[in-house]
C-alpha cells in the first residue's frame, strides 16, 4: 500500500437503498445496509486495527486484530466481517480488546525478522504500524521458537521480490490476484503453521501464471512483496497523481517521487478508469523515461547519410521553419504536413493541428488513429451520431452478455479485462468473435459460451448473419427501435438483412463458423439481458472496417442495447490518447470536435479565434502524403511522437516516401525508426515531464502532471509553439491549461472542461457542457446524439486479399501484454524478460505440412515483402491462419502487410494478409538490409557532432 494513495477504509464500498444508523465509540454514523462495522468505524473517524482487511478486497477475517465489542452480543467479533445493524452500539477500545490485539501482534512479531530499520518498507508497513498501534514493545515468548525466518527469497520477477520470512499469511495477495486481477496465480499452500503463499504449483513467480500486474504487491501489508525500485532507491518523499502513457484504458497512477526520481508508480485508488488496479506496463515499465537512449539535444543533418550535428533549440527551430518555408515556396503551400501523436497530450495534439492549419496554411494533418480506429469514428458517427464509445468501463459490471470481437483485452486492455473477468465470474455470458483463441475463451474461472472462430476478413459476414437471426426470429426490440430509430432506415435494413443470403447458413462458407453456433450466439445476445459489445482493431483494420463498425451499431440498436449502463458499443482504443487526438481535430477533414472543415460556421469560429483564413478543403491523409511524396509533390513532414516507419503498413513503401522528402522532422524521446530517415530531430518529453491531459477509450479526460523537469528543457507543446512562432504565426500559451481553455471555448463537447474542474472531479467524461456539467458516463440516454438512430446496410464484400496457391495462409497481427505497439518504450524496460522477440504462431497441421518444428526459423512472404521469424506451433490459431506481433522493428512485421485499406477511412487492412510460410535458415533480405541500415544510423548518431 502506498502512503500517497488515499486512506484505507478496511472493507469495500457497499451500495444499498437502505441506510442503517449505529453508534461507534459514542459517535453516531449512518451507512448503507451491508456495510461492515470496520468500514462504518473508519467513516466515523475511528480506526480499528487491522491486517488482513483492505478496502479493495472482500473481508476475510483471518488475523483477528480487528476485534470489537458490541452491546448485547457475546464475544469479540471481527469488525471486518460483521455487518452493521440498526441501533448497534460498538466499542472499539477496551482493556480486553487491547490485551487480545497485543496477543495477536506478539504472535506475528515473534515470527518476523526484526530488521525494521533497514527494511525497504520501513515507514510504509502496516505490520509495523499495527505493532505501534497496539503498543507492542516486546514479545513475551521470545524469538527463538519455530519460525519461518529462513525462507528463501524469490527474486525471479524483474520488478518485485517475495520474501517469505516477512509473510504473515494474511492472504491479501492471494485475494488480490483472484478478485482484483482475476489471474488466480497464487494459493496458500499447506495448513496451519506450515501454510505459505505459493505461486502456481510451488513455482517461482516468473515460472508461474503471474502476469506481473502488481495487485498482490499493492495489497501486501508487509515487505514480503516489495518493489525492487523501492529496495534500490528507498521510500518516496512525495506523490503526484498522473495518467499512464501506455494504453487507452487510461489508468490513473500516483507517481511516487524521491527528490526528482520516480521510485514507484502505484495505481490511484480513486482513478476513474482503474480504481486502484494496474497492469505490468503502467505499474512497472516506466524506466524507459530515463533510459540512456533518451536524446535530449536537437540535431540536424542535410542528408540521412550524414552524421547528426547537435544544435541549440533556437537553431533547430529556425532551421526547421526555414526549410518548411523554402519547400512551400518551391513546391507550393500543400507540399508540407504534420502528424499528431496519440501518445502526446490533448493540448499538444491541438497545437500541432492548429500549427498545420494556421501556420502551414493547409489541412495536411493526420494521426495514427488513421491506422487503427478511424473506422470507429466513421461508423459510430454515421449510425449513432458520435464518434466515440458509449459507456464507461464501470458499466461492464451491469452487463449480462458480453461480446468481445476482434479484441484481446487481457493483453491489450488488461485493467479493463480484469473488470470484465470479474463480471464473467459473477455469471455474465461471453461470446468471443475472433479467428484466434484469445485468453478469455478459456481462462481461470472464465469460459466463453461461444467462440465464433471466424476466418480473418469475414467480420461483416458474421455481423450480418447475427443480425439476420435477430430479425428473422422475431428477437428485435421493436418498441425501442420504434421510439429511438429511423423508421425507414430500419425497415430497409430489416428487409435486406432478412434475405436468405445473409443467413448464418449462407455465410458459413465465408466465415467458416457453423450456422448453428451463430444462431445460438445471436439468440443469447438478443435475449440474455444487458448486452454489451467490446471491439478492437480486429474489427477496424480491414478493408470493410467501417462497415463492420456500422454492423456492430446496427446489432446494438436492434436489440435495444444502447443508452443505459451495462450495454453499448465500446471500441477498445489502443494508445493512451487516441481518443483525444481524434477529438482534437487531428484528421485532415475535421476541426476539433469532429466538425467538418467545409462547415462554414465551424470554420468561422476558428478563423475568428486564430485570426487566420482557413482552407475549406480537407488535406491529405497519411497514405496520401506518402503517395504524394513518391509523386514528388509532398516534401516536408513534421512528425510528433509517431513511428510510421515501423507502425504503418507496407513499410518499404513508407520508407521510400520518407526518403523522397526534403525535410523530415521527428520529435520523439528516442531516435525511433522514422527518425533514422529524418533531417531534423527535436527531442521530446516523456509523460512524466509535462502537464496536460489524455482522453481514454471511455471519453475520460484525465490530468497528466509534471513529475520531473523535461530532460531536453521543453515540453512538446512548447516546441510546437516555438515552431509556429518561427513560422510567423503567434502562439503565446504560458501553460497547457490555457490551451485547454481555448479547446473548451471552441469545442461544444468540451465547453465545461477546465483544469480547475479536472482537479476537483479527478476526471471528466465528455461531453461536458451546460447540459452535462460533470460529464457524461453513458451516452445516448433517452435519444441518440444524432436524433434518431440510423440503420445502415452492411453488404459483405470479401477483401481483395485472397489466399492463392502462392500465398495459401492468412496472416493476422496483434499485441502481447508485456510489450506495447512499436515497443519503443517497453523494449527499453525489463519487460523484455517476458517477451523478447516477435514470433509466428502457426497451427500444428500447417506446420506439419511444411515440415516446421517449434522454434524453427520460417519465412513469411506476402506480395508486399518477406521476413523471417521463429515459429511457435499452437492450436490458438486455426488451420490456414498464422499470427504475429509487431513489437520489434527488426522483425519487420509490416514489411509483409499490404496497402489494402478501409473503403471509408483508409485504415490499413493489417489483419488480413495472404502469405506463404516456409522453412528458412537466415533472415530475409529486408531484415539484413534493416540491420545494416540501423547499424549505420547508430554509428551516425554515436559520431554526432556535439554542441
Ligand atoms: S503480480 Fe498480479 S498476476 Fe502476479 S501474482 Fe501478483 S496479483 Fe497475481
Ligand atoms: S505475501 Fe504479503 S499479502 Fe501475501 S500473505 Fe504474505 S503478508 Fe499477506
Ligand atoms: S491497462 Fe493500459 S493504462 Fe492501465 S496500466 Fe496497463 S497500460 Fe497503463
Ligand atoms: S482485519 Fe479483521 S480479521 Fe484481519
Amino acid at each position: 500500500m502506498s502512503r500517497f494513495n488515499g486512506c484505507d477504509l478496511g472493507t469495500p464500498l457497499v451500495t444499498s437503498d437502505t441506510s442503517v444508523t449505529l453508534s461507534i465509540d459514542g459517535t453516531e454514523i449512518t451507512v448503507p445496509a451491508g456495510t461492515t462495522v470496520m468500514r462504518a468505524a473508519a467513516l466515523a473517524g475511528v480506526k480499528v486495527p487491522k491486517l488482513c482487511a483492505t478496502d479493495s478486497l472482500e473481508p476475510f477475517g483471518s488475523c483477528r486484530l480487528c476485534l470489537v465489542e458490541i452491546d448485547g452480543r457475546k464475544g469479540t467479533p471481527a469488525s471486518c466481517t460483521t455487518p452493521v445493524d440498526a441501533g448497534m452500539v460498538v466499542h472499539t477500545q477496551s482493556e480486553k480488546l487491547a490485551r487480545l490485539r497485543k496477543g495477536v501482534m506478539e504472535l506475528y512479531i515473534s515470527d518476523h525478522p526484526l530488521d525494521c530499520l533497514t527494511c525497504a518498507a520501513n515507514g510504509d508497513c502496516e505490520l509495523q504500524d499495527m505493532a505501534g498501534t497496539v503498543g507492542l514493545r516486546d514479545v513475551r515468548y521470545g524469538y527463538a521458537g519455530a519460525n519461518h525466518l529462513d525462507g528463501e527469497k524469490d527474486e525471479s520477477n524483474p520488478y518485485f521480490t517475495f520474501d517469505p520470512a516477512k509473510c504473515i499469511v494474511c492472504s491479501r495477495c492471494v485475494r488480490a490476484c483472484e478478485e482484483t486481477q482475476g489471474t488466480f496465480a497464487l494459493t496458500i499452500d499447506g495448513r496451519g503453521f506450515a501454510s505459505k503463499v505459493s505461486p502456481s504449483q510451488n513455482e517461482e513467480f516468473m515460472g508461474s501464471e503471474c502476469v506481473s500486474c502488481g495487485a498482490c504487491v499493492n495489497a501486501c501489508p508487509t515487505a514480503t512483496l516489495q518493489e525492487k525500485s523501492i529496495i534500490e532507491h528507498g521510500q518516496a518523499d512525495h506523490g503526484v497523481t498522473t495518467t499512464c502513457a501506455y494504453c487507452g484504458v487510461g489508468c490513473s497512477f500516483v507517481a511516487e517521487v524521491k527528490g526528482d526520481q520516480v521510485v514507484r508508480m502505484t495505481p490511484a485508488k480513486d482513478g476513474g478508469a482503474n480504481e486502484g488496479h494496474s497492469c505490468v506496463k503502467g505499474r512497472f515499465a516506466w524506466g524507459y523515461a530515463t533510459h540512456k537512449d533518451r536524446l535530449t539535444k536537437p540535431m540536424i543533418r542535410a542528408r540521412i547519410s550524414d552524421p547528426w550535428r547537435e544544435v541549440s533549440w533556437d537553431e533547430a527551430i529556425a532551421h526547421t521553419a526555414s526549410e518548411f518555408r523554402r519547400i512551400q515556396a518551391k513546391y507550393g503551400k500543400d507540399s508540407v504536413g504534420g502528424l499528431v501523436s496519440s501518445r502526446c497530450t490533448n493540448e499538444e495534439g491541438y497545437l500541432v493541428q492548429k500549427m498545420v492549419r494556421a501556420a502551414f496554411g493547409n489541412n495536411n494533418v493526420d494521426t495514427c488513429a488513421r491506422v487503427c480506429h478511424s473506422p470507429t469514428g466513421y461508423g459510430l458517427k454515421a449510425t449513432l451520431g458520435e464518434s466515440a464509445g458509449t459507456q464507461e468501463f464501470r458499466s461492464v459490471a451491469h452487463s449480462d452478455v458480453i461480446i468481445v470481437m476482434g479484441a484481446n483485452p487481457t493483453d491489450g486492455h488488461p485493467v479493463f479485462a480484469s473488470r470484465m473477468k470479474r463480471r464473467l465470474r459473477e455469471g455474465a455470458k461471453l461470446i468471443v468473435i475472433d479467428p484466434r483463441a484469445i485468453d478469455l475463451v478459456d481462462g481461470p474461472h472464465v469460459k466463453a459460451t461461444h467462440h465464433l472462430k471466424l476466418r480473418p476478413g469475414t467480420n461483416v459476414a458474421m455481423l450480418s448473419a447475427l443480425a439476420h437471426v435477430i430479425v428473422t426470429e422475431g428477437l428485435a426490440k421493436t418498441d425501442y427501435v420504434k421510439e429511438r430509430c429511423e423508421d425507414k432506415s430500419f425497415q430497409d435494413w430489416c428487409d435486406w438483412v432478412a434475405k436468405p443470403e445473409n443467413s448464418p447458413e449462407a455465410m458459413e462458407a465465408a466465415t467458416g463458423v457453423p450456422a448453428k453456433e451463430v444462431r445460438e450466439a445471436a439468440r443469447l445476445y438478443a435475449t440474455g439481458g444487458n448486452g454489451a459489445i467490446y471491439y478492437g482493431l480486429g474489427v477496424t483494420e480491414h478493408s470493410q472496417g467501417s462497415t463492420a463498425v456500422i454492423g456492430i451499431a446496427n446489432l446494438a440498436m436492434v436489440t435495444g442495447n444502447v443508452g443505459r449502463e451495462g450495454v453499448g458499443v465500446n471500441p477498445l482504443r489502443g494508445q493512451n490518447n487516441v481518443q483525444g487526438s481524434c477529438d482534437m481535430g487531428s484528421f485532415p477533414h475535421e476541426l476539433p470536435g469532429y466538425r467538418h472543415i467545409s462547415d462554414t460556421t465551424a470554420r468561422a469560429q476558428f478563423e475568428a479565434a486564430w485570426d487566420v483564413t482557413l482552407n475549406p478543403e480537407p488535406g491529405l491523409r497519411i497514405p496520401n502524403m506518402f503517395d504524394a511524396a513518391l509523386d514528388g509533390s509532398f516534401k516536408g513532414l513534421y512528425v510528433q511522437g509517431e513511428d510510421v516507419a515501423q507502425s504503418d503498413p507496407n513499410v518499404q513503401h513508407v520508407i521510400a516516401a520518407l526518403e523522397a522528402m526534403e525535410c523530415v522532422v521527428v520529435q520523439d524521446i528516442f531516435l525511433n525508426e522514422t527518425a533514422k530517415f529524418a533531417h531534423v530531430f527535436l527531442p521530446g518529453a516523456s509523460f512524466l515531464e509535462k502537464d496536460g491531459t489524455f482522453t481514454n477509450a471511455e471519453r475520460r479526460i484525465s490530468r497528466v502532471r509534471k513529475v520531473m523537469t523535461p530532460l531536453c528543457g521543453y515540453a512538446d507543446w512548447e516546441v510546437t509553439q516555438k515552431l509556429a512562432q518561427a513560422l510567423g504565426f503567434p502562439m503565446n500559451y504560458r501553460h497547457p491549461s490555457e490551451i485547454m481553455d481555448e479547446i473548451a471555448a471552441l469545442t461544444p463537447t468540451f465547453h465545461g472542461v477546465s483544469y480547475e474542474k479536472l482537479d476537483r472531479l479527478g476526471s471528466i467524461q465528455w461531453p461536458c457542457n451546460d447540459e452535462a456539467p460533470d460529464g457524461t458516463p453513458t451516452m445516448h440516454v433517452g435519444h441518440f446524439v444524432r436524433g434518431k438512430g440510423r440503420f445502415m446496410i452492411t453488404q459483405y464484400v470479401p477483401t481483395n486479399e485472397k489466399v492463392t496457391r502462392r500465398f495459401p495462409l492468412l496472416l493476422t497481427t496483434g499485441r502481447i501484454l508485456s510489450q506495447y505497439n512499436v515497443g519503443a518504450q517497453t523494449r527499453r524496460t525489463s519487460n523484455t524478460q517476458f517477451f523478447e522477440r516477435d514470433i509466428l504462431e502457426i497451427h500444428p497441421q500447417d506446420a506439419e505440412d511444411r515440415g516446421i518444428r517449434d522454434g524453427d526459423m520460417v519465412g513469411v512472404e506476402s506480395r508486399a515483402g518477406r521476413i523471417a521469424l521463429p515459429a511457435k506451433i499452437t492450436e490458438r490459431v486455426q488451420p490456414g491462419v498464422v499470427y504475429t506481433t509487431f513489437h520489434f522493428p527488426e522483425s519487420g512485421a509490416n514489411v509483409v502487410t499490404t496497402e489494402n485499406s478501409d473503403w471509408a477511412t483508409n485504415c490499413p487492412e493489417y489483419k488480413v494478409t495472404a502469405v506463404q510460410i516456409s522453412l528458412v535458415n537466415h533472415p530475409s533480405e529486408w531484415q539484413e538490409h534493416y540491420a545494416a541500415f540501423s547499424k549505420e544510423q547508430s554509428e551516425l548518431l554515436a559520431g554526432r557532432v556535439h554542441q
